[in-house]
């Protein structure tokens, strides 16, 4: 089985992240580095975790002229990370240029190109706030809307929630990989994900990675917590 699992390293600190790294690296599909810890650190973490061997995700949700985009993809692919994201409704030529940039730099270097994930509507945003931004006010329309477009400019991924998994699923093209955060395994006291699935519920309605930060980093034994996660899911494809 392929290990689904990308941590969240939602740290302040580069010692901290490494320390996270080195414990969970043998049970983890990869991790995640994003703004805090980006800003905090800056790509000598993205660096040290790749010279570890394992799989990044650096998730700084790109949204800018695509000039400017393309040519922050180009210096992602050259910290060889293995997917990033950028904001859907950057709109069509930016999606297109950063997944152009990606190939491009990493034809250069014979290396794969990262995946670009878009991301439609952040979870923070609800139908209210869409509408004040002057948007389409029904989250669920404009998540549709801006995974077809961002599937037509030929993305290879999205991150999507919890919630909209099993409908993209079905409208978008099998290959398309989604990423899901909003997993929890049961009860995270004091936690701000409202909307969750269990690992295993992730995975059988169509996602292909799961983020998960503070149900395992946050955990007192953090390798144990993905352990735990990973022998269940193993047992739910032993039953599927
Ligand atoms: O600690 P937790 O498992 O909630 O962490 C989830 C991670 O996924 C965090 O890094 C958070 O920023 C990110 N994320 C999210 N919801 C989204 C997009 C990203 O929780 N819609």
């Amino acid at each position: 089985m392929r290990n689904p699992i990308l941590a969240a390293l939602d740290v302040p600190t580069a010692d901290e992240a490494l320390r996270l790294v080195q414990q969970l690296a043998p049970v983890s599909g990869g991790f995640k580095v994003g703004s805090e810890l980006f800003a905090a650190a800056g790509p000598d973490i993205v660096r040290r975790i790749r010279d570890l061997g394992a799989t990044v995700f650096l998730d700084l949700k790109f949204h800018d002229i695509p000039n400017t985009v393309a040519r922050a993809v180009a210096a992602a692919a050259r910290l060889d990370v293995q997917m990033l994201t950028v904001h859907a409704s950057g709109g069509t030529e930016m999606l297109k240029a950063a997944e152009q940039a990606a190939r491009e730099t990493a034809d250069q270097l014979g290396q794969a190109p990262p995946l670009v994930l878009g991301v439609t509507v952040l979870t923070s945003l609800d139908n209210d706030a869409l509408s004040q931004v002057g948007l389409e006010p029904d989250v669920s329309r404009q998540v549709r809307r801006l995974a077809q477009l961002a599937s037509q400019a030929g993305l290879r991924g999205l991150v999507c929630s919890p919630r909209e998994v099993a409908e993209l699923r079905q409208m978008l093209p099998a290959a398309m990989q989604l990423v899901v955060p909003g997993i929890r395994a049961g009860a995270v006291a004091g936690d701000d994900q409202k909307r969750t699935l269990t690992p295993r519920e992730a995975l059988a309605l169509g996602a292909d990675w799961l983020v998960i930060g503070r149900p395992i980093c946050a955990a007192r034994d953090p390798r144990a917590a993905a352990e735990q996660i990973l022998n269940d899911l193993a047992a739910g494809a032993a039953n599927r």
